[in-house]
């Protein structure tokens, strides 16, 4: 079996629960969860007041956390070393780096007012790193909705995940747009999260049907979107609506950018190319959605895809390759469409297909792309799931 089954929630939260115990002798009262997202289509268009179409995948940060009577959070995780982080003062950046995206969370709670108490907590991800499925997105959300049982408080699911944009920004340095925190906070079971980035709207979109399958192929080269190729692609794209003198891409058509070609320069016009482009795709996928015309999706994946590599470049050498392996399944071969997901440089491809043509499609991506590449990557499937929530109160398994 090539699809790797996901690890149920129960089991995390037990695992989480057990860390917790270990570390501190304590049993968790709260235990918040949140999921990682895949994108359907919208690419870099979530900071270019576009119209993106992502789901929650049952992939989950789980947090279990109790109160511990003093001035700092102490927190383990699988994730790396631990980390301590004194609340008496304003919380600033720090090492470990991975708590930097806790850091900035609690900051944001207490920049609302709110007075974090002390908190002992155990971290367990089975959200794939760097693999461009918004870990960090996960980790936020499940801190956020931590805190909000530790201070007992409900943020609206806008506001955190607002606050969680804001922590991204501030504490991990990525300019990022709203919508991996969006499909970590509004995701629900069988609903993809369709996001009007201008208006701040998301719509549940339903996707219930059994006979699709999508499949995620992680292919297993890091992207780090720190390291300012996502900063440098967001300023290009900033860059291109000055020049145009509109004050929102929504307003500009290809004409717009096509008859500035030259005035735009390389590679600003190609970035604009992209954005005009997706915006069109994602409005028409998900009108096929709505009129059940689900093979419309495959041409506007492939498309997706072909911008992002030439125009966005935001795409490499192994997602091209793991793309080019379901293009080349087919739809006879049971494949819908494909394309890179997530903020790329590395990181996962997304693949609509067939259900009962899954398994067989996910053993031949994994067998051409380890003979291309010499890389195994890692495959699952995943339904849309639950967006950020409390578990029940559980003590260690
Ligand atoms: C990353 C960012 C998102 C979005 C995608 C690209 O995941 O966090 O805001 O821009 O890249 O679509």
């Amino acid at each position: 079996m090539t699809l790797i089954p996901a690890i149920p929630l129960a089991d995390l939260a037990a695992t989480a629960a057990r860390g917790l115990h270990d570390l501190t002798g304590s049993v968790a009262t709260v235990t918040a969860v949140a999921p990682g997202r895949v994108n359907l289509i919208g690419e870099h268009i979530d900071y270019c007041d576009g119209f993106v179409m992502p789901f929650a995948i049952d992939r989950y940060v789980v947090i279990a956390a109790t109160p511990n009577g003093r001035r700092e959070a102490r927190i383990g995780s699988g994730l790396g070393e631990s980390a301590t982080i004194n609340l008496g003062a304003p919380v600033e950046r720090g090492e470990p780096k991975w708590a930097n995206y806790v850091r900035g969370v609690i900051r944001g709670f207490q920049d609302r007012g709110f007075e974090v108490p002390g908190f002992d907590a155990w971290i367990v991800s089975s959200v794939p790193m760097g693999a461009g499925l918004s870990s960090s997105a996960a980790l936020e959300c499940a801190t956020a909705t931590l805190l909000e049982g530790l201070v007992g408080t409900q943020l609206s699911n806008r506001d955190r995940a607002l606050l969680c944009q804001k922590a991204e920004h501030t504490f991990a340095g990525v300019p990022c747009g709203i919508m991996d925190q969006f499909a970590s906070t509004f995701g629900q079971r069988d609903r993809l999260v369709l996001i009007d980035c201008r208006s701040g709207e998301p719509t549940l979109v339903p996707f219930t049907d059994p006979a699709l399958t999508v499949i995620i192929a992680n292919t297993n080269v890091h992207h780090e979107l720190t390291d300012g190729g996502y900063a440098a692609r967001r300023k290009n794209t900033e860059d291109g609506l000055a020049a145009i003198g509109k004050s929102s891409w929504r307003e500009v058509s290809m004409a717009d950018v096509e008859s500035r070609w030259e005035r735009l320069g390389d590679p600003v016009n190609r970035r604009g190319r992209h954005v005009v482009g997706e915006i069109a795709r994602t409005v028409a996928a998900a009108k096929a959605l709505e009129a059940g015309d689900i093979e419309a999706l495959g041409p506007l994946m492939a498309a997706s895809h072909d911008s992002l590599r030439d125009d966005f470049e935001v795409s490499c050498p192994e997602l091209d390759t793991m793309v080019t392996i379901a293009r080349d399944i087919g739809r006879h071969g049971g494949v819908i469409g494909a394309r890179m997901t997530g903020g790329g440089f590395g990181g996962s491809t997304v693949t609509l297909c067939d259900s009962a043509r899954a398994e067989e499609i996910a053993t031949v991506l994994e067998s051409r792309y380890h003979a291309a590449t010499g890389i195994r990557p890692e495959i699952f499937a995943s339904r849309p799931s639950a967006g950020a929530h409390r578990l029940d109160t559980m003590g260690p398994g």
